[in-house]
């Protein structure tokens, strides 16, 4: 029988009920003994995923209406304005930051203070654009003997509806036309011929050629690291959705078959499809990230591609119940909802809370139920 996920909802905002109302001015990125930590502080503030747990609460404010999540989400909102601050620790991932934050709280209430965060945040996104090379710089160096000035990496998909908002915020075809050719670059130089993505590629910043691949957060060169494989499933089907154009929907479709082919029969995901037999380190933001791109896809191709649409459902549907079933921890008194994400293969630490697992897993679960917020 096939699950029940309006159960699962009704399970996770009660659990969160619980936990907004006790982490009031919090950034959470992990969690210790199920305690969440803190990322509002300067030095942190800058870091990539501060946009998610706010983006979790206006998910929660928009399926319930409640206004603690709502003041949760506000707050976050503010607290990172302090990162429009430090050009050196903003990096490609304005759209993680801003569009779950600002972008979603503007598509709720349409505020001029939201609109100019999430517009500021696009400036300083198109900023990064390489000319010759047709590429969004994704980070600034970290000051070691790597020179990062022509690195964009697959991630940045997830980042250009923050372009394409912009543009039609503002009349101005600039900013999408930097997405549409970032998103073409990433076609030719990201794609394998099997399916499968890479995740760093580097460009000779001043001429624009190709150089090379880089193993990035998988589990070397050639590998299939998972999460670089969401990105890219759902990043280009958003691309789809925001430019009609249907290179991006067959991008999405190849990689979404390669991805569908890997799923094991238990529906757990490994941190890269290509890591040796054991350790078995699982990812389950993997999971959830495929399961929102797979169940958004299935939704476009409802009409032209029933096949399909059912096959990325079923999918879906199959890595989401391993998720409920052996991978949620739906006490109230814990701060984390899922409890093995996996950052980097080659990082020591495994299967740990990530925030932006409980964020996608929310997202999927409300792609469901009729809940969602379209935030991307
Ligand atoms: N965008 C960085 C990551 O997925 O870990």
């Amino acid at each position: 029988m096939g699950r029940n996920w309006t159960e699962i909802a009704d399970k996770i905002i009660r659990k969160e009920e619980k936990v907004a109302a006790r982490n009031k001015g919090k950034i959470p990125y992990t969690a210790k003994d199920h305690v969440f930590d803190d990322r509002s502080d300067k030095k942190d503030i800058c870091w990539w995923t501060n946009g998610f747990y706010g983006g979790m609460m206006w998910q929660l404010y928009n399926a319930t209406g409640n206004e603690l999540f709502k003041e949760c989400a506000v707050k976050l909102e503010e607290q990172m304005d302090a990162a429009f601050l430090n050009y050196n620790g903003m990096d490609h991932d304005a759209g993680f930051r801003w569009l779950p934050t600002a972008v979603a709280n503007y598509r709720l209430f349409a505020g001029e203070e939201a609109k100019n965060r999430g517009l500021l945040a696009a400036a300083s996104l198109a900023g990064r654009f390489n000319l010759n090379g047709n590429f969004i710089r994704a980070w600034n160096d970290w000051g070691d003997d790597r020179d990062t000035t022509g690195w964009a990496i697959i991630d940045c998909m997830m980042n250009l509806p923050l372009l394409y908002w912009a543009s039609k915020e503002l009349g101005d075809p600039r900013f999408k036309e930097i997405a549409i050719a970032h998103a073409d670059t990433a076609q030719d130089y990201f794609i394998r011929e099997d399916g499968s993505v890479r995740h760093i590629v580097g460009f000779d910043p001043v001429t624009g050629e190709f150089d090379r691949e880089y193993g990035g957060q998988g589990y070397g060169e050639g590998s299939s690291w998972t999460r670089g494989q969401t990105w890219a499933l759902y990043g280009f089907t958003l691309s789809f959705i925001h430019t009609g154009d249907r290179n991006y929907l067959e991008t999405a479709m190849k990689v979404a078959d390669r991805f569908c082919d890997r799923i094991p029969e238990d529906g757990l995901i490994p941190v890269d499809f290509d890591q040796p037999g054991e350790p078995r380190y699982i990812d389950s933001t993997a999971a959830a990230i495929a399961s929102c791109g797979l169940i958004t896809l299935s939704k476009e191709l409802e009409k032209t591609d029933k096949t399909k649409s059912a096959l990325y459902l079923e999918a879906a549907e199959k890595m989401l119940s391993a998720l409920d079933e052996k991978d949620c921890d739906y006490d109230p008194e814990h701060d984390e909802l899922l409890t093995r994400c996996s950052a980097s293969y080659h990082d020591k630490a495994h299967e740990f809370p990530i925030i932006y697992g409980d964020y996608y897993f929310i997202e999927a679960i409300w792609k469901l139920t009729d809940k969602e917020l379209f935030i991307w």
